[in-house]
């Protein structure tokens, strides 16, 4: 079969690579992919414009493609499963009805609270007096998110009035005129990111991975879009999986369906994990990790097209996931300055020299001629595999040390509080 897979990141390259192991499929196109996707067997990068739905749906339909698969939020945001849909094209993703569920803090909130899914109180506000005013009860930390899509920069975390303030009036200018401004409790405990695959009625876990989402060691300094990950995360126990999936994800999926909201695709719990083992949301997601995915995927055994399949028939039930025994780490590789300013168009040098227990996963690359050069700010994302924490870790970093491009910059401790557990 001939595929479409939607997208330019590490996620989609590692996604990419997956299917191209399925003996079913014969022909990846990725739009517009990257200078990963370029170079991987079964791929074909188009130089289509992901927002140009209707030429997007035409190349679809003239490929006679089995399937189309969307990983970012934005376009699902935007309604490209509505349009695929509406032209009778197999499309994989939630509606722009479901992909709220990520494009506004608000629209999600309302619903969790319906489900009764454990979550941070909050507060909604379109009036910036209001929001103020709100700040003279209540304890701090508290934590101010804009509604809509942010790339990450639309929470902060504000421990005094002053910080509030500074942190309402960036969230109310990032949403314009007719903002929304959520401001939530703050939740104590560990963050975990489990990624369920849904086909509408049946939802499934994968294997939950840990996110290490600010730029500095040791967990410290601003948010990125993800630095690090791995998985299985020993924080994950089978008991704590449990209450995922019937205190968050069965809920949620039947709130979604309530609302007449036919959901398909990928739900990402964004989870806080407290000290006594209760699981809250911290935000969802419609789509799949970045860097989750570069480790979720290596360890999944079953082929991805045919859960693919299963996705858009709705025989999700019908198909147990088998996964690879070992554990899996992802570092990232960013350019210097990321997730500030930084420089794009150097080459990227020992890409060649990597093999063995690694694979390395491009997110920002570009293919020029023979060579690979920065074009984005996490450029690179290493996963090693092993048997242990350790050996997976050890694997990426073996295989970042052949790596270079100027000004490259890499977390050297992820999985840190994992391997506290384990030693
Ligand atoms: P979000 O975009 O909502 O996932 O927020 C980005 C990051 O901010 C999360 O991954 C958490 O690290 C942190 N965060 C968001 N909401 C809360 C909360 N209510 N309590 C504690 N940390 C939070
Ligand atoms: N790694 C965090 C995210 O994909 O949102």
């Amino acid at each position: 079969m001939k595929l479409l897979v939607v997208g330019s990141g590490g996620r989609e390259h590692c996604l990419v690579w997956k299917l191209s192991q399925s003996p079913l499929v014969e022909t990846i196109f990725v739009a517009p992919g990257n200078g990963g996707t370029a170079t991987t067997p079964k791929a074909c990068n188009l130089s289509i414009d992901p927002l140009d739905f209707p030429r997007l749906a035409d190349f679809a339909q003239q490929e006679h493609l089995a399937w189309t698969f969307v990983g970012p939020e934005q376009f699902l945001a935007l309604g490209i499963v509505d349009y695929f849909r509406a032209r009778g094209l197999p499309i994989i993703g939630p509606t722009q009805a479901g992909a709220q569920i990520e494009s506004s803090k608000a629209w999600a909130k309302q619903l969790m609270v319906e489900a009764g899914v454990p979550t941070a109180q909050a507060q909604v506000f379109t009036d910036p007096l209001q929001a103020q005013a709100s700040l003279d009860q209540g304890i701090w930390p508290r934590v101010i998110k804009a509604d809509g899509l942010a790339q990450g920069k639309g929470v902060v975390i504000a421990y005094d009035r002053a910080e509030a303030l500074d942190a309402l009036q960036t969230c109310f200018a990032l949403g314009g005129s007719g903002a929304t401004v959520v401001i939530e409790q703050f939740l104590v405990g560990e963050e975990l990111s489990v990624l369920a695959l849904t086909d509408g009625t049946t939802i499934v876990p994968l294997v939950a991975a840990q996110d290490h989402k600010t730029i500095g060691e040791g967990d410290t300094g601003p948010n990125t879009g993800g630095m690090g990950t791995y998985a299985p995360v020993p924080l994950a126990t089978a008991q704590i999986m449990a209450k995922v999936q019937t205190r968050v994800l069965q809920p949620t999926l039947d709130a979604l369906r309530r609302r007449s909201i036919d959901y398909r695709g990928v739900l990402y719990a964004g989870l806080m994990i407290d000290p006594n083992g209760e699981p809250a949301v911290v935000e969802f997601n419609c789509r799949l990790g970045d860097p989750e995915t570069q480790v979720v995927l290596p360890l999944l055994k079953t082929d991805f097209a045919r859960i693919a399949r299963a996705l858009l028939d709705g025989t999700l039930a019908d198909l147990p996931l088998e996964w690879h025994p070992g554990c899996a780490a992802c570092v990232v590789v960013a350019a210097g300055g990321y997730p500030g300013s930084y420089r794009k168009g150097d080459p990227i040098k020992g890409l060649e020299k990597v093999s063995g227990y690694a694979t390395v996963f491009h997110a920002g690359t570009a293919r020029e001629g023979v060579d690979w050069v920065t074009q984005g700010g996490r450029v690179l994302g290493v996963t090693g595999s092993g048997a242990t924490l350790a050996d997976a870790l050890q694997a990426s970093y073996q295989a970042i040390a052949q790596l270079y491009f100027p000004d490259m910059y890499y977390r050297r401790d992820i999985g840190f509080k994992a391997l506290q557990v384990t030693v």
